[in-house]
């Protein structure tokens, strides 16, 4: 095998899915703890405060005095590297979330067990559904008192209509939690709580039959013998394919707070989830084992440190090898760009990249000449595909209170919009410009970064439009004539698409019955 599909071959990626709260952040923490990229660990405190927290992991870098400093995280485990990406799934949850699943291989679904399956997860989880994205899932706060074991996975089977193989078991709950069953190696790990325990310094008990169960649980252990029966009987034995397929969830129980689980989900990711995937360009299926580097930017973030002004477009790398100072080409501005200032996301802080492969997160910094859904290689002419615009849901029109400043307020929607931050309509009746949004907090943003870094005071105001689809038809004349009878209607969005605003929803299906031969769009891919 060739040094680059060694390396590929050893990467994981993922990011973490779950509804605010869950304990996403409590994982993530514990994750790092466990790996050994930071040393000490406990709650992070009073995390809701920041109003503009763009990323949960900042807010453990304030609270603990420690520099994760981005969106990506690399640490190795078992001879591995894994890169886990944040999923922003709280207030500020939008566009950047599916976009972000684009660029991993598996993803890890946490469930606060009192709770069950809540709304943000279902978004998320059919975002990873368009992909058939191999799904884990941990069942958090086992310390707790939580709903029925049973219950909850039927649950995620109704709900998210994904096959639930549990490969652990909890024994009891909250101040009777005594641990978890491991189903496949018939293993008894013993719960404690509290104390900062690495996950493998629990006790372990060999065998479902062991006499010592018998001993330190007389009471539990005749009834949890006989619910490990029927469990095995009434679940999914756990199947590589389906779950590499995305149809079966290996399903873990635990309580991140108490590090407990934690390292069965990361033998998980790496014994079962996929390495690099090959990926889907325009041109042609690109495998990661290939010799020449590509790679694709799936997210950019302006400002993300204070002392670096400058904005980092995050690239996936798909193939090859990336290395420090080498030329990669910019297909859409088919541009070189020496990429000697190309920093990793190594354990505590940004630091120059010195080799990136397939599977890799690379931040490129720029000055707003690169956008998301651009592509990177050595030369050769790939698009890659896939990288999701959805719908807005919620939308504004922009006013500015002071009318000289029009240019830079342009300038300036035209630039988050590039980047993704919001989704911009100009409309064709020459109405004021459209935001599109599919959280409300990326309107705050908006505002935020307008005025400090564009000096413009914009407001916003609510405006009747209930949803947009992008409209596409293969008969030239046909759309032109949808074009003239729609114009009150139509808009054109920032990477130059057109686009229908519907006021309503009866207003879209009776627009859709109208004309038949027009396509309205729900998601855009960028190509
Ligand atoms: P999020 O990023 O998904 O939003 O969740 P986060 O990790 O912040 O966890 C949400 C709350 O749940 C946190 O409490 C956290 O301490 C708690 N939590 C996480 N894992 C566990 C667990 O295994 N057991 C228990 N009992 N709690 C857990 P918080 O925001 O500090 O609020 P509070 O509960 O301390 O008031």
């Amino acid at each position: 095998m060739s040094q680059i599909a060694q390396e590929a071959a050893r990467r994981r990626t993922f990011a973490i899915i779950s509804h605010p709260d869950a304990g996403k952040t409590t994982l993530t923490e514990k994750l790092l703890l466990f790996s050994g990229a930071i040393l000490s660990a406990g709650t992070v405190k009073g995390k809701k405060s920041g109003k503009f927290a763009t990323s949960d992991w900042m807010e453990i870098e304030k609270q603990r005095g420690i520099s994760v400093a981005s969106s990506v995280m690399q640490f190795d485990y078992r001879q591995h590297v894994v890169n886990l990406l944040d999923t922003p799934g709280h207030e500020d949850f939008s566009e950047d979330t599916y976009r972000v699943l684009t660029a991993v291989d598996s993803a890890l679904m946490v469930i606060d067990a009192a709770k069950g399956v809540e709304a943000q997860t279902i978004k998320l989880l059919n975002v990873c559904r368009l992909r058939d994205t191999p799904i884990v899932t941990f069942m958090n706060k086992y310390d707790r008192e939580v709903r029925d074991s049973l219950e909850l996975l039927d649950e995620v089977e109704n709900i998210l209509h994904i096959r639930c193989a549990p490969i652990t078991w909890p024994i009891g709950m909250g101040k009777n939690f005594k641990g978890v069953y491991h189903i496949l190696n018939d293993e008894i790990y013993l719960f404690e709580a509290g104390g900062e325990k690495l996950p493998h310094q629990f006790d372990v008990i060999k065998g479902i039959n062991n006499a010592r169960l018998d001993e330190l649980f007389p009471i539990e252990i005749q009834q949890l013998r006989e619910e490990i029966e029927l469990v095995q009987a009434a679940s999914n034995e756990f199947d590589l394919n389906a779950f590499l397929r995305g149809e079966l969830t290996p399903v873990f129980f635990g309580s991140a707070i108490n590090n407990f689980g934690i390292q069965e989900i990361l033998n998980a990711l790496i014994d079962w989830a996929p390495a690099p995937l090959p990926r889907e360009t325009l041109e042609r299926v690109v495998e990661p084992t290939e010799n020449k580097f590509s790679g694709f930017v799936f997210k950019i973030q302006a400002n993300m440190d204070a002392k670096h002004r400058d904005r980092i477009a995050f690239l996936r790398v798909c193939s090859g090898e990336f290395t420090r100072g080498m030329k990669i080409k910019h297909l859409r501005l088919n541009r070189d760009i020496a990429a000697s200032s190309v920093v990793t996301f190594m354990s505590h802080t940004r630091e120059l990249v010195e080799e990136a492969f397939a599977g890799d997160i690379i931040g490129i910094p720029n000055h707003g000449n690169i956008q998301i859904g651009d592509s990177f290689t050595e030369g050769e002419r790939l698009t890659f595909t896939g990288i999701p615009f959805f719908a807005p849901e919620l939308f504004r029109a922009v006013r500015i209170k002071n009318p000289l400043k029009m240019k830079q307020l342009q300038k300036g929607l035209q630039q988050l919009g590039e980047e993704g931050a919001v989704q911009v309509f100009r409309p064709h009746n020459g109405g004021d410009l459209i935001l599109g949004a599919v959280g409300v907090l990326q309107f705050e943003v908006v505002t935020a970064r307008l005025a400090n870094e564009y000096g413009v005071d914009a407001v916003f105001e609510s405006v009747s439009i209930w949803s947009a689809r992008w409209v596409s038809c293969p008969d030239r004349k046909k759309l032109a004539e949808f074009e003239k009878a729609n114009i009150l209607n139509l808009a054109t969005d920032a990477g130059g698409n057109l686009t229908y605003l519907a006021p309503n929803r009866v207003n879209l299906s009776l627009t859709e019955e109208r004309w038949p031969d027009i396509c309205f769009h729900e998601t855009r891919e960028l190509t």
